[in-house]
This record gives structure tokens, C-alpha cells and sequence, in this order.
């Protein structure tokens, strides 16, 4: 064996071309460029690995550190109960990206409005919409909890601070993705050429490749909801419930945690809803840092985001905190939703028409 086969076997048998396919290198071999722009986004999700680093370590070691469990007795934007993780997550994102000169405007589920970080702009061009900790009711029973993350360009300076260039719909994402936090920790992105996993190598401490171009079944056998909300929702969604209640080939599986219930999702194939209720029909999950993102995923995957009449990537927020019902997954499995929510909107305005004939 001559030495350059020999070297071709050592690198073969170590893996050693995977193992260097690191998240900052990945997205310049998506890109193939080394221009000044490519570097940024690579640049950018190093960052936001090193603020799922420092949550992963933070959240190994929970149950030894001081004042990382429980409730901070604070109440957020969103009127729910502050957790000392979610404080402390949303902190770090802020840290990890001072003096980056990469993103000028921070806007997350934690903060009334967007954080700057004035001196990064102008240079910094980007935007960076987030839910820090996600889930994050499994946190003090130890179980995942996740990170998503959006990025959009700045659009002008936003100089009154109202953030309402961020009105717009989920397709000027430029990137999106998740860190979910299980037995391993895991980052999943899309910079809009398919989606990629990255795991964390602890020993290494570096996220290291480990799928490419993730593609998700046009149809699975799981459905994700809470269906502890059965006699909240319309009937249109009880009627989906009791459709897979009826029907062989369906298993339910619902972890509190909507990143671990749509990884489940991305690998196997299925459905997960979080639909509105009567009196709250906009449902609970956010559109810009948290529905949005992950439509933007699963449609790079060959899947589909609704909120059971439009494509989750049209809808415009009226403000930051927008909601919006989320039904996301398979092509087949949303479909056959919708279609249930379409069925009682025919209903109703049969309805209506006979009651005014
Ligand atoms: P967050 O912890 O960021 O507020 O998000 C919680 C979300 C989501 O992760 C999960 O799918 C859903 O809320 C769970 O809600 P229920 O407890 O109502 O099922
Ligand atoms: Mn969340
Ligand atoms: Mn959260």
C-alpha cells in the first residue's frame, strides 16, 4: 500500500472526514462561497451552537447547580410563570452574540420587545428571533426541552424600535432551526437547502454532522396533541381524534416538549397539532420564533405546516407575540386534518346560508 492509500485507508476507517464536517464548515460547503456573506451565516450558527453548548452543560448538570430548577415568581409577556431556565437561556443568547458585528437585533418569546445590541449595528445585518427554552415544563422533571431559532435579514434600521419590518411572512426566513436537548443534544438547520442534523460531540465539544438532507415520510403512524384539550377544540379536530381513535395503523405520543414531539416527527413520519380552541382560536404557539421556524424545516424536508386553512410560511403577524394553531408534519397526515377543518367550515356556512334563505 503506497502512503497516500495509506493515509485514504486511516481516514476512511476513523471517519475523520465526518468528524470534520463541523456546523461552521457544513454551511460553507452549502453555500460554496467564501464570500463575506457566507462567512457570516457561518459565522452566525457557530454562535447560536455555542448558546446551545452552554444550555446543554447548564441543563447536564441542573440538579447540582444553585438556582437553576424552579420558578424566578416573575410572570413574562406571554402571562406564564418565568422559569429560572428560561431566564438564564435567553441570557445566553443575548451574551453569545455581543460584539459578534453579526446581529444587530435579538426579538424572543422572553422579552416584551427586541433587544439591541448597538454595537454590532449597522454592521450586523441580521436578525435573530428565538425561543430559548422551549418545553420548558419537562425541565424540572428532566426530561427535553429544546431551543428554536429564526433568522431574518434587517430591514432598515428600525430606528423607533417597533420591530414592524418583523411583519412579515415565514419566506423571508433566511434560516431556521432547533437544538433539541435529549440524550444527546442535537441542532437541526435549514439555511434553505435541506435540513441537517448535528450532534454534539462533548468530547470534542463541537457539533459534528451526523444526517444530511433529512426527508420526511409523506405519511407516519403518530399523532402529537394534548388531547387533555379534547372538549376545548372545535369539532372539526375532536372529529380528526376520534377518525384515528377509529382507524388501525395510528399511535399517539405527546412529550410537552414541541422540538423532542417534532424530531419524533422529522425522523418517522406523522402529525403534530396544536390547534386553537373555541375561546382561544389562535391556539398557544408562537408564529415568529416558534411555528414559523419549524415550518420552514419541514417544508425543506418535503412535509407541510398549516394552521388548518393557510400555510403556516403566509401568515403575517399582527405583532412580535403572534399565535397561531399549528398542524405540521407529513403531507398526507396534515392533509387529512385540513380536511376535517374544511368539512365543518362547509358545514357552518351551510348553515348560515339556510338560516338567511
Ligand atoms: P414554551 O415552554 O416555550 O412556552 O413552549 C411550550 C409549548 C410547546 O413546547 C409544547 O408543545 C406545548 O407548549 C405544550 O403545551 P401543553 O402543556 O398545553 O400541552
Ligand atoms: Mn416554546
Ligand atoms: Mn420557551
Amino acid at each position: 500500500m503506497n502512503d497516500l492509500n495509506q493515509t485514504m485507508d486511516f481516514r476512511h476507517q476513523y471517519a475523520l472526514d465526518r468528524d470534520c464536517t463541523t456546523l461552521s464548515r457544513h454551511v460553507l460547503q452549502q453555500l460554496q462561497s467564501f464570500s463575506s456573506e457566507a462567512q457570516d451565516l457561518s459565522a452566525l450558527m457557530s454562535r447560536i451552537a455555542l448558546a446551545g453548548k452552554f444550555i446543554a452543560r447548564r441543563l447536564s448538570r441542573a440538579g447540582l447547580v444553585e438556582d437553576a430548577l424552579g420558578f424566578t415568581g416573575e410572570v413574562n409577556v406571554q402571562g406564564e410563570s418565568v422559569k429560572k431556565m428560561d431566564v438564564y437561556t435567553n441570557e445566553v443568547f443575548i451574551s453569545v452574540f455581543e460584539q459578534s458585528g453579526l446581529v444587530c437585533r435579538l426579538a424572543s418569546e422572553e422579552m416584551e420587545k427586541p433587544y439591541y445590541i448597538p454595537e454590532n449595528c449597522p454592521v450586523g445585518r441580521y436578525t435573530l428571533l428565538y425561543d430559548p427554552l422551549d418545553g420548558s415544563s419537562n425541565v424540572d422533571v428532566n426530561l427535553s426541552v429544546g431551543s428554536i431559532f429564526s433568522v431574518r435579514r434587517q430591514d432598515g434600521e428600525d430606528l423607533n424600535g417597533s420591530a414592524d419590518d418583523l411583519l412579515q411572512s415565514g419566506r423571508q426566513q433566511i434560516a431556521a432551526g432547533y437544538i433539541l436537548y435529549g440524550q444527546s443534544t442535537i441542532l437541526v438547520y435549514s439555511i434553505g437547502r435541506g435540513v441537517h442534523a448535528f450532534t454534539l460531540d462533548p468530547s470534542l465539544g463541537e457539533f459534528i454532522l451526523s444526517q444530511e438532507n433529512i426527508q420526511i415520510p409523506d405519511h407516519g403512524p403518530v399523532y402529537s396533541v394534548n388531547e387533555g384539550n379534547f372538549w376545548q377544540w372545535e369539532e372539526s379536530i375532536r372529529d380528526y381524534i376520534r377518525y384515528v381513535h377509529r382507524h388501525e395503523g395510528y399511535t399517539a405520543r405527546y412529550g410537552g416538549a414541541l422540538v423532542g414531539d417534532i424530531h419524533r416527527i422529522f425522523m418517522q413520519g406523522g402529525v403534530f397539532l396544536y390547534p386553537g380552541t373555541v375561546k382561544k382560536p389562535e391556539g398557544k404557539l408562537r408564529l415568529l420564533y416558534e411555528s414559523a421556524p419549524l415550518a420552514f424545516l419541514m417544508e425543506q424536508a418535503g412535509g407541510r405546516a398549516s394552521t388548518g386553512t393557510q400555510e403556516i410560511l403566509d401568515v403575517i403577524p399582527d405583532k412580535l407575540h403572534a399565535r397561531t394553531p399549528l398542524i405540521i408534519g407529513s403531507r398526507e397526515d396534515v392533509s387529512l386534518v385540513e380536511s376535517f377543518i374544511r368539512e365543518e367550515n362547509r358545514d357552518r356556512q351551510e348553515q348560515i346560508l339556510t338560516s338567511k334563505s
